[in-house]
């Protein structure tokens, strides 16, 4: 029965008492309604029900449902409404910018933009990401990336979004969702939700308890729609026993209802896996639309989940009308959310995705009609500059003997060591999906990449500062040449040794690493690398190019390496970030978004990559909340020993005092309201729908003539496939509770109500201010952390909860405010199903300047 199995075995014993009292199993899937609360909110809102309404079922349909994987020139493209003179939309991957076009930019990865701690500066990168988007005329950027969080330090995605800190990313996916949204670009966050690695992650089955989903995983995403991102991608993995995709608990409770979503939910490409399931469980676009693949014995008869298999599931009365009327309203709302000043117009694609040439296939898949497909348009601007700034800022100084920053007056010669040092001699796009390590590594691979319009390698940078500085410049590119290495380090006053790890995406690998890294090392020879420079060269300096964290205590203890430096994914400034930080010309604010550990034991989460049944593995997360520095750091779980660098760990080249730590309580002696709100009954939008009414809505006179193969079209019985196949796999209505249909009034969740959950959420309770000088002789930037100890043997004994970057003149102060809001300060109580201070556990706050260097605290003032 349906219900046992998808909202899960542990949800449910954890929501069992909730449920009782909750009328609200996660059916009806919830719709969106007005709210003359937020102006801006309501006209998007109008204007969307007034275009709406104005379509007819098999419109609709279309906007639901891509038109097929290489079927139009975007890597999504949905139906389009030609009788209103509206396209489809085009959707476009990915993460650090626009992927498989020309003249657009590589930023650095999303752990990148979080390693800099900057708001301002993750807030930046998405208004520029934004407008590159928007120049090529894309409707909807596939990232940011919350999902993987970063579980496992081997997750083959993790770059991709910010950090395994959910604070950290909850901060970094907003300001990155505003910029994108404010240049007239929808945002998708992405991958809803527990696509934690890339083993198995079209099948694994995640099993997962209320209070870790909320108080880790869902954190981020609840920021994501407090900041009013218009889409989210749901994702290939099962949660508790059902497809995330068709899972009414992630979707519908916990998406729609608490965390009041209101945007539209696409599918990751492949990812919905029935019309049903996905349609009444709060799917709202499927995407890439059809099956990606040939047509097959299993294939639904429509080539498609939906297309005409929705239209069809409607006229049953299958599929109410109003959840196909909401699909379209959400979908609708968000994109007149984002047209809103000077972006109200709507820039039509300018490129294919499929190719670099200036004329191809319309339709790639089809190869028809050949036409001009690529305009080239050259959308950089000026971003390179910020891009540098970012690269710069990011980069991590992990140890620092004294040797940085390198002056360029005084430094006589400088050996460049390494292969991740240098140019891809065929171009740092030769490899697809930038699957290789031939040369320095910039970003990790699969389809969170971007082509590189240039790439500045550090060699290319350091040769160009050492011709400029008369320094005697030195290379070699070999990882394995460990002799040349050698005299090559030898010659020189600096050695520079670079070093690299990557991850990406499981449909590409890399010498056995198939997404997930292996292991913690580096590669390419790289350790023996590090080890053979540092035994010649007493100023060996390391630098690593890595996707997360490399097991680097070796380099860490060694007496003549006197620099570490983890630069990331810096994207196309790559080399010139680098060198504006080693030879101080940007101050170094880079903090590491992720625990160091000693070896990949300590970190306590294991990788699933061996299952008994590979087509059902399944995967517990016995750790709960304590991922990264929340397990080496909690007493009786991991070890703060087997620490080599803890999380928000980074040096400058100055020192800062801290003082004068002041809490005060600044609001919630009202106490907190919880949310008892009703919603309107779900709105039907234009003409009803007959059901059983299947004429009218059947192809068009003259179809064969004009259809285009493998194209997914709305109509009934316009079947790409025989139609006796492969209905097997879709739950049937009777599979579904009568709720799943209700269009009634619904009761909402104590924790909902807005946009990002309750209200009373984002109170600020508490506000601390510390003095923070610089006590150095240089001008200098710190990165003020502050974290809450919940005091609680069931809780992790540390969560970032604040942060922020702060420029100071020798022996200037300053005056750092943090607002600590309910929500920072509670904990999930799975009965109440709602957040709770827990009053009877003191709760300690910590300001310093990593998760490891805490320098002073106060108690909250419960
Ligand atoms: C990835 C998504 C991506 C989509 C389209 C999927 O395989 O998981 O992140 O947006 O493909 O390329």
């Amino acid at each position: 029965m349906r219900l046992q199995t998808s909202a899960g075995l542990l949800p449910l014993i954890s929501l069992t008492t909730a449920l009782t009292e909750t009328p609200f199993l996660g059916f009806p899937s919830p719709w969106i309604s007005p709210d003359p609360s937020d102006a801006e909110w309501q006209a998007a809102y109008e204007k969307a029900v007034a275009f709406v309404s104005q379509l007819t079922l098999t419109e609709k349909v279309n906007l639901t449902t891509g038109t097929g994987w290489e079927g139009d020139r975007c890597i999504g493209k949905t139906g389009s409404v030609p009788r209103l003179g509206f396209e489809g939309f085009c959707l476009m991957d990915g993460p650090l910018g626009v992927r498989y076009v020309d003249k657009a930019s590589a930023f650095p990865a999303g752990m990148n933009a979080a390693a800099t701690f900057s708001k301002r500066l993750m807030r930046a990168r998405g208004e520029a990401m934004g407008e590159e988007f928007r120049g090529k005329g894309v409707d909807v950027q596939l990232g940011p990336v919350a999902g993987a969080l970063g579980r496992t330090p081997q997750g083959g995605r993790n770059w991709e979004g910010f950090s395994p800190d959910p604070y950290l990313t909850g901060v970094a996916i907003a300001e990155t969702i505003r910029g994108i949204q404010s240049r007239g670009v929808i945002a998708c966050a992405k991958h809803y939700i527990l696509n934690e690695q890339e083993h198995f992650r079209g099948s694994v089955d995640v099993r997962i308890g209320d209070k870790t989903m909320h108080e880790l995983y869902l954190w981020p995403f609840a920021d994501a729609v407090r900041a009013g991102v218009g889409s989210v991608m749901c994702s290939y993995n099962r949660v508790n026993g059902t497809y995330a995709c068709e899972n009414e608990w992630v979707q519908n409770y916990l998406l729609k209802s608490e965390l009041g979503f209101r945007g539209f939910v696409m599918s990751d490409w492949g990812a919905q896996h029935s019309t049903l399931g996905s349609a009444l469980s709060g799917l709202d676009m499927a995407m890439p639309g059809d099956m990606m693949g040939p047509p097959s014995a299993s294939s639904p008869p429509y080539g498609s989940h939906w297309g005409g298999a929705l239209t069809q599931a409607v006229l049953k009365g299958e599929v109410p009308q109003w959840r196909l009327d909401d699909m379209v309203t959400r979908i609708m709302t968000s994109f007149f959310r984002v047209h809103v000043g000077s972006y109200t117009s709507r820039p039509e694609p300018n490129f294919s995705a499929w190719t670099r040439n200036t004329t191809g296939p319309q339709y790639k898949y089809s190869n028809r009609p050949w036409t001009t497909v690529n305009s080239h348009i050259d959308v950089q601007a000026n971003h390179s500059a910020l891009i540098r700034e970012l690269a710069a800022k990011s980069t991590v100084i992990l140890k620092n003997t004294g040797i940085l920053p390198l002056s360029k007056s005084s430094l006589t010669s400088l050996a460049v060591i390494g292969n991740d040092a240098h140019d891809n001699l065929n171009g740092p796009n030769s490899c697809p999906e930038r699957a290789c390590i031939n040369g320095t590594v910039a970003m990790g691979y699969g389809s969170g990449t971007t082509d590189f319009p240039y790439l500045i390698s550090p060699a290319t940078a350091l040769l160009g500062l050492s011709q400029e500085h008369n320094i005697t410049f030195f290379n070699t590119t070999s990882n394995w040449d460990l002799p040349t290495a050698q005299s090559t380090a030898s010659n020189a006053s600096v050695a520079i040794v670079f070093a690299t790890a990557t991850s990406g995406e499981n449909f590409v690998s890399i010498d056995g690493n198939a997404g997930d890294r292996n292991n913690l090392t580096l590669w390419d020879n790289g350790d023996a690398l590090i080890r053979a420079v540092a035994a010649v060269n007493p100023n060996t300096i390391v630098v690593l190019h890595t996707s997360g964290p490399v097991v680097i205590d070796h380099a860490d203890k060694h007496p003549n390496i006197s620099a570490i430096l983890w630069a990331g994914f810096p994207g196309q400034e790559s080399g010139n970030g680098l060198a504006d930080v080693l030879f101080g010309d940007v101050h170094p604010q880079g903090r590491s978004p992720f625990t160091w550990g000693k070896d990949l034991e300590s970190y306590g989460v294991e990788l699933l990559t061996v299952a008994p049944d590979p087509r059902s593995p399944r995967q517990e997360f016995p750790e709960g909340v304590f991922i990264d520095y929340r397990w080496f750091l909690s007493e009786g779980k991991g070890e703060r020993g087997r620490v080599t660098y803890g999380f928000g760990h980074g040096v400058g080249y100055t020192e800062f005092e801290y003082g004068d730590l002041v809490v005060e309580r600044v609001g919630g002696r009202g106490g907190y309201e919880v949310n008892k709100g009703r919603t309107i009954p779900a709105p039907v939008m234009g003409e009803v729908v007959d059901i059983g009414d299947v004429e009218g809505w059947t192809e068009p006179e003259g179809f064969e003539g004009w259809r285009i193969p493998r194209y997914v079209y709305p109509w009934v019985n316009a079947t790409v496939y025989n139609s006796e196949n492969g209905t097997a796999r879709s739950p049937s209505i009777g599979d579904f509770p009568p709720e799943a249909r209700d269009g009634g009034v619904q009761e909402e969740l104590p924790a909902g109500g807005k946009e990002g959950g309750n209200e009373g959420l984002y109170e600020v309770l508490f506000e601390v201010k510390v003095d923070v000088k610089n006590a150095g002789t240089r001008e200098g930037v710190e990165v003020v952390q502050l974290y809450l100890s919940p005091n609680n043997p069931l809780a992790p004994s540390l969560l970032l909860r604040g942060f922020d970057d702060v420029l100071l003149a020798p022996n200037a102060t300053k005056t750092v405010t943090f607002s600590l809001t309910r929500r920072d300060i509670s904990e999930w109580n799975t009965e109440a199903q709602n957040w709770e201070i827990l009053t009877e556990y003191q709760q300690t706050v910590f300001v310093g300047s990593s998760s490891m260097d805490l320098r002073l605290n106060r108690t909250l003032p419960l």
